[in-house]
């Protein structure tokens, strides 16, 4: 058996991703370009799995460095999450965001295609849905997207798809994750973002711990139970074990298929604070403040389809979500 590459693998998702993967015995590659994560991911996946892997320092935008990869390595299949993925800052940088997810996933796919390696779970997301779509959301409903980071999920999506249809031996599974939190129960690994947080439950560790003075809550005005947004907050262990659930079945399909990891339940802003006083044992300064821009009121995904096809579910709540990240943050107060 050969190896499985994962692309952005020192990042949030990723390196609980190689924690998984180790654990159950698959061999692996790491490739990251570091732009928003630390090496000391590497070490931290290493200490906790007591197994050693391959880490390449390798931008997917350098054809010639991924080649380099595929060369030293018998590659099967590619998870790949490597992206940028800040919603504001695409706005601001589209081209950036274009270039770097959109010509860096197609110069992959393109070395895959060269090494006859014809296997990737992609990392997508409920963005998709867009905003003409009622939850819980089907895979089958139309995708769409409000911003640049969403487009280029919208359009890798598409690429997929089309390379399935014009090379009946691709296999693509693409995740569109639902709000992935919490960490590794050991607290060696977890969300580590540059600057300040944009996502709610990394801007509340920083409150919880010192580092930011009070959590904003964007609209108490929405169509929810109480007015605050409702979104389908995912364990990232949970979300990680889907990988290989996922793996397992594109290795025996073929085609594109795009399947929701989620929960299938929501909890609202007020809901996820209340969960992460208890878990810190602390009051969470907070403000009620506008509504962000291009913010939906409720999304939450329908979970068949993971059910059905991967044997999938997830099982831990948003209080364990809550612990964990809170762990996570007290062991390591400034980040990794
Ligand atoms: P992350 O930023 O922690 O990890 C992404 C990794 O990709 C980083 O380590 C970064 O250095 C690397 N990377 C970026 N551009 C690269 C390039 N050109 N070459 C090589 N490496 C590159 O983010 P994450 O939360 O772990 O997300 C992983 C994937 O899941 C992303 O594609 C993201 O869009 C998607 N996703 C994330 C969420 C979420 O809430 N975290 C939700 C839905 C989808
Ligand atoms: C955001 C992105 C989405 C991306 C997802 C996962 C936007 C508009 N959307 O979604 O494209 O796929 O992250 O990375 O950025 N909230 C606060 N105060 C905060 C932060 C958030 O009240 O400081 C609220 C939000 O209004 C929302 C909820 O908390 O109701 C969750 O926010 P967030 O964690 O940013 O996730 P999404 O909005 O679902």
């Amino acid at each position: 058996m050969g190896k499985i590459l994962i692309t952005g693998g020192t990042g949030f998702i990723g390196s609980h991703t190689c924690v998984e993967l180790l654990d159950k015995g698959y061999e692996i590659v790491v490739m990251d370009n570091l732009s928003n994560s630390k090496f000391e991911s590497v070490k931290r996946i290493e200490q906790l799995t007591n197994k050693t892997f391959k880490f390449y320092k390798v931008d997917m935008l350098d054809f010639n460095g991924m080649c380099k990869i595929f060369d030293e390595n018998k590659i099967d299949s590619v998870i790949h999450f490597a992206g940028l993925k800040a919603v504001g800052e695409s706005v601001q940088k589209p081209l950036e965001y274009y270039n770097n997810n959109i010509v860096g996933t197609v110069n992959l796919l393109r070395v895959m295609d060269r090494y006859n390696c014809k296997n990737m779970i992609f990392s997508s997301s409920a963005t998709v849905y867009g905003v003409d779509n009622s939850p819980p959301y089907t895979e089958d409903m139309t995708t769409s997207a409000t911003n640049p980071y969403g487009y280029t999920k919208v359009m890798i999506e598409q690429i997929l798809r089309d390379l399935c249809i014009a090379d009946s031996d691709w296999s693509v599974v693409s995740l569109r994750y639902f709000n992935p939190i919490g960490a590794n129960k050991s607290g060696l690994i977890g969300e580590d973002p540059n600057g300040i947080p944009n996502n709610l439950v990394p801007y509340i560790a920083q409150v919880a711990i010192g580092r930011l003075e009070k959590l904003s809550i964007y609209g108490n005005d929405y169509k929810t139970p109480d007015g605050t947004g409702v979104r389908d907050y995912i364990h990232v262990v949970d979300l990680a074990k889907g990988h290989i659930s996922a793996l397992d079945y594109a290795k025996n399909h073929r085609g594109f298929e795009p399947i929701n990891l989620g929960t299938g339940n929501g909890s609202s802003v007020l809901e996820v604070v209340a969960s992460y006083e208890k878990a810190c044992n602390k009051k969470i300064t907070k403000r009620f403040a506008p509504r962000r821009a291009g913010d939906l009121a409720i999304s939450y995904a329908n979970v068949q389809k993971a059910k059905r096809l991967l044997n999938w579910e997830a099982k831990y709540n948003i209080d364990e979500m809550c612990v964990d990240s809170w762990n996570f943050t007290v062991k390591n107060p400034k980040g990794l």
